[in-house]
């Protein structure tokens, strides 16, 4: 349905007064018709919301006077845009014309007055039909009859509204002229004026508020308050996060939009989702313009937009800290207006404020967060983030917690774990702060149990590994994967019921470093390669000398075909990683086929099973 069609109505423009109690009142209406002429009978609709029609309640008269298009627009305004309850819009009449129901009537600018009494009324809700017997009608002048048309074309002077003063949108009245003034046209808005809702509201542009795209107000808003937005991208088509991290659930890159007397987008997106991007930022500002850009973090997989967005909104201050700029600019160029910000400085916004904290090597040098003190809101960055695409459900509340866990710990254990000491200040230095809702550059937004997060982080952080073994293992020839098997028995027969047994040629390093960092055992096994090991070894304990996973029990076992180097490279590893080794190292020749061999691997797994169980 198209309700415009009814603007196509014909409508004229009327004073009607009435008369209780020695009050004197009246307000313009467009909403009289004859209805009968045998008996007389005229109807009107007024709202009632005004002071007219609580004194027609009570009089039960009523005079209806005809306006001509000599009307000038401050009979509208005298009538229309003022309220008879603050107002005695009759306090400087030099004359009293007076009707035969005792009923002023205005004489000028109208061509005719009607002077009624009311014989029954409707009730519509919001307005009342009052249908009256015309006591005595008088033509006054021949001067035609204004229309609604008309006075929207030739009186109402052109929007001559006032500018947008704060980058608000603005809303006019179409009945009274009245101007709101908003981020959004509320639901429920009545005219203070001439009482009407929504409907009768359009907003209004000028050069400097451009007019809205045919985005619609409603998609893609997900709030986190009022007017705090979540505009984030979910990604399941890059295989590889960072290039070397498999992405089998996705990852989504989380972007939050402040939107208050001046707006601010917390850390845009990875460049390949800007169209999706821009439109879901388009569609919540509905044509306001972004005022500030805040960097949380340089790296590309939040930053690389930034060109996009400042294309967009090129007056937007670009905040960050004295460390963001100059990477940023080795990155994507010179950035003209920038805004560098300190430990605790804070950026009103309006009703919001934020408040800026570093947090080096979280997971860069420059890393910070910003705090939104009113609702308590933590812009976390890559702190408190996960792996996982969000499928649907964006908040803690909305998902099986159980489902991102895994996720959450792979990317807090390859991306954050190196920078544990960091995390664990940066969990102290928030702790200051009144924290409801955790809201991550990846991942879950927490805003029902933030503190299940901040657990986790901190446990992890603190190195608080669970009971368990991972046993790790590089094979050409599948007789080291045999030893595992075998070191695995050993395990689970002391006790251990968490044993994770791993390829190191099929499993991606990212999920093995994720179980080293949950778990206390860490047993790693290779064959000789040439003098070396098992060449995809090298990666896994490259990875655990670079993220020094703390408080394990390690153990070594391996093959040898000729003259060994699996072990020994092994132990070369261990020494500079100063892993904790708790049992003797286990070299084999060929296979496992000797029993001592058997039993030395058996109890490689038993000894550093009852090493962690007694930790
Ligand atoms: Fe999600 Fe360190 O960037």
């Amino acid at each position: 349905m198209d309700t415009s069609a009814l603007f196509n109505i014909g409508y004229g423009l009327y004073v009607l007064t009435t008369r209780h109690n020695d009050t004197d009142n009246g307000c313009i209406v467009n909403t009289v018709t004859q209805v009968t002429s045998n008996p007389l009978q005229i109807a009107v609709t007024v709202n009632k919301g005004n002071y007219t029609h609580e004194l027609i309640m009570n009089s039960c008269v009523f005079n209806v006077s005809i306006l001509t298009t000599e009307t000038p627009m401050f009979v509208f305004e005298h009538f229309g845009f003022q309220s008879g309850r603050t107002v005695n819009k009759f306090a400087n009449c030099e004359a009293e014309h007076r009707a035969v129901n005792g009923v002023l009537y205005i004489p000028k600018y109208t061509n005719a007055f009607l002077a009624c009494k009311v014989n029954n009324s409707i009730d519509f809700k919001t307005h009342t039909m009052f249908i009256a017997d015309v006591l005595d009608a008088q033509v006054l002048s021949d001067k035609p009859s204004v229309t609604y048309d008309y006075y929207q074309n030739h009186i109402k002077p052109k929007p001559q509204t006032p500018k947008p003063s704060n980058g608000k949108r603005r809303w006019e009245c179409k009945v009274c002229g009245y101007i709101y003034e908003g981020d959004f046209l509320p639901d429920d808005i009545e005219c203070p004026l001439c009482k009407h809702g929504k409907e009768e509201f359009v907003e209004i542009f000028d050069a400097e508020t451009p007019k809205q795209s045919p985005i619609t107000t409603n998609m893609n808003q997900i709030k986190l308050t009022d007017n705090i937005f979540y505009v984030g991208v979910n990604d399941r088509r890059t295989d590889l996060f960072e290039n070397h991290m498999e992405l089998p659930n996705g990852v989504s890159y989380n972007s939050y939009l402040i939107v208050d007397e001046k707006v601010a987008l917390i850390d845009p997106v990875e460049a390949g989702f800007i169209e999706e991007y821009l439109f879901k930022v388009k569609s919540v500002l509905q044509g306001r313009k972004v005022d500030y850009l805040i960097i949380n973090h340089d790296e590309p997989d939040h930053s690389s937009s930034i060109a996009a967005v400042l294309r967009e909104w090129p007056e937007a201050q670009v905040v960050g800290n004295a460390k963001t700029f100059a990477p940023l600019e080795a990155f994507y160029g010179p950035i003209e207006n920038k805004k560098v910000v300190a430990e605790g400085e804070t950026l009103s916004l309006g009703t919001h404020t934020l408040q800026f904290f570093m947090v080096p090597m979280v997971h860069w040098p420059e890393s910070m967060v910003t705090y939104e003190q009113a609702n308590g809101i933590v812009f976390s960055n890559d702190a408190f983030g996960g792996f996982g695409a969000l499928n649907g459900g964006i908040f803690d509340d909305q998902v099986n917690l159980a489902f991102y866990e895994d996720d959450m710990r792979r990317y807090y254990a390859n991306i954050v774990g190196k920078m544990a000491m960091q995390a664990l200040k940066a969990i102290e230095k928030l702790g200051g702060l009144t924290i409801k809702m955790i809201a991550p550059s990846h991942g879950l937004v927490w805003r029902s149990n933030p503190a299940w997060v901040i657990g986790k982080y901190t446990q992890w952080s603190k190195h608080e590994g669970e009971e368990g073994v991972v046993i790790v293992y590089g094979s050409m020839h599948g007789n080291t994967g045999v030893m595992a098997d075998i070191v695995a028995r050993g395990a689970a027969e002391a006790g251990i019921k968490e044993v994770k047994v791993y390829d190191v040629a099929k499993t991606e390093i990212s999920f093995i470093m994720s179980d080293i960092w949950k778990y206390k055992g860490v047993i790693i096994g290779a064959c000789a390669h040439y003098a070396n090991m098992f060449p995809n070894m090298n990666l896994l304990t490259h990875e655990i000398n670079e993220f020094k996973p703390k408080s394990k029990c390690f153990g070594i076992f391996g093959g040898m075909s000729w003259s060994g180097g699996g072990v020994k490279t092994l132990a070369k590893y261990a020494e500079e990683g100063q892993w904790n080794l708790v049992a003797e190292n286990v070299e084999v020749k060929g296979a496992p086929i000797r029993e001592e061999d058997w039993d030395k691997l058996y109890n490689l797994g038993k000894t550093v099973a009852e090493a962690i169980l007694k930790v």
